[in-house]
């Protein structure tokens, strides 16, 4: 069985009108605009929600867990196949928060159930010193079931998302194709100012693997 095969067919026909909704566009404003529009009607399709969950845990097909994702809350939905976009689930439990990152991409995020709490920050300082940032909050927003918020690249993004309540929150996210020329996020200390960076865990391996095999060549 082919892995595309497994995927459901209301999630392809989403995504096709996501990917054409999406095609001619040349700003990330506009795309943010188009998904802030097309978006909800996904995450209010409670029942879709339900049947991945319910056949997730009794088939284990899709979303395919073997793909490993940089976040262990992280479920690819749906990667398209002309890296236009990806659709991503997130599963908060009570208490749960990422770390302060940044993005590589434009992206519109919303919760299917539970109140998603976005923390957004700014950096303060020149960017002079590799490896520092200094960051103050600018805002917090709960985003209801439903609504949407979104995030820009790089330092126009940098923000931490998470559930500060007692239920579980359900979070659908579409990201934009890569538009930094890097293979990480950054991730920012508040206390220390110290950032540092998030890799895929392929990239990390790639990393581990170069590493050993400069240690080999060298002997
Ligand atoms: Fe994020």
């Amino acid at each position: 069985m082919k892995p595309s095969s497994r995927i459901p067919p209301e999630i392809i026909s989403y995504c096709d009108r996501y990917a054409e909704g999406l095609a001619e566009l040349t700003t990330n404003r506009e795309r943010i605009d188009v998904m802030k529009d097309l978006l909800p009607e996904l995450l209010r399709d409670k029942q879709l929600f339900h049947r991945i969950l319910h056949d997730l845990i009794e088939r284990g097909e899709y979303p395919d867990l073997r793909y490993a994702t940089m976040f262990d809350s992280e479920y690819i939905l749906y990667t398209h196949p002309g890296h236009l976009f990806s659709l991503r689930m997130f599963i908060w439990k009570p208490g749960t928060y990422d770390p302060i990152h940044d993005h590589n991409s434009w992206g519109v995020i919303g919760p299917v159930i539970g109140h998603l709490e976005v923390i957004n920050y700014r950096r303060i300082d020149n960017g002079s010193q590799e490896g520092h940032a200094r960051l103050v909050e600018t805002n917090r927003q709960t985003i209801q079931p439903g609504d949407t918020y979104f995030v820009l690249p790089l330092n126009d993004g940098i923000h931490k998302t998470g559930n500060p309540t007692a239920e579980t929150i359900i979070q659908v996210s579409i990201y934009g194709e890569g538009q930094a020329k890097r293979d990480h996020i950054n991730g920012f200390n508040l206390e220390t100012n110290i950032t540092y960076p998030i890799f895929a865990p392929k990239i990390k391996k790639k990393h581990l693997a170069m590493m050993a095999l400069s240690c080999l060549d060298s002997q």
